[in-house]
C-alpha cells in the first residue's frame, strides 16, 4: 500500500495509506485530521486545506491551476512550498509523500 505522511499543527508526523484517485484532502479528512477544514469539499474555493508539500517531491506534483495560485495569493501563511491538498490527485508515483498541514490564516 502506498503512503502518504502527514505532519500535524502540533509537528506529529503519521503515515496513513494513500488511495490512488484520491485527492490527498480526501486522504487526509478520511484518515481524522480534524484541523484540516476542506470547508468547500474540494472545489476550489476556499483554501482551508492548505498544506506544505515536501520540496522533493515538487517536480512530480501536477502543475498549480491559476484558481489554486490566486486562492493561495490569499493566505498570509504561503510559503513555495504552499499547495491545496484537495489539486492534488494521489497516484502511485507520490508513494512516501509528505505534506504538513499549514497554520490558520
Ligand atoms: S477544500 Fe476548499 S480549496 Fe481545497
Amino acid at each position: 500500500m502506498t503512503k502518504l505522511l502527514v505532519t500535524d499543527r502540533e509537528g506529529n508526523e503519521t503515515a496513513v495509506d494513500g488511495t490512488a484517485g484520491l485527492s490527498v484532502m480526501e486522504i487526509i479528512r478520511d484518515n481524522g485530521f480534524d484541523e484540516l477544514l476542506a470547508l468547500c469539499g474540494g472545489c476550489c474555493s476556499c483554501a482551508t486545506c492548505h498544506v506544505y508539500v515536501d520540496p522533493a517531491f515538487a517536480g512530480i506534483l501536477s502543475q498549480m491551476g491559476d484558481d489554486e495560485d490566486d486562492l493561495l495569493d490569499s493566505s498570509d501563511r504561503r510559503l513555495p512550498s504552499s499547495r491545496l491538498s484537495c489539486q492534488i490527485v494521489f497516484s502511485d508515483a507520490l508513494d512516501g509523500l509528505k505534506v504538513q498541514i499549514a497554520p490558520e490564516d
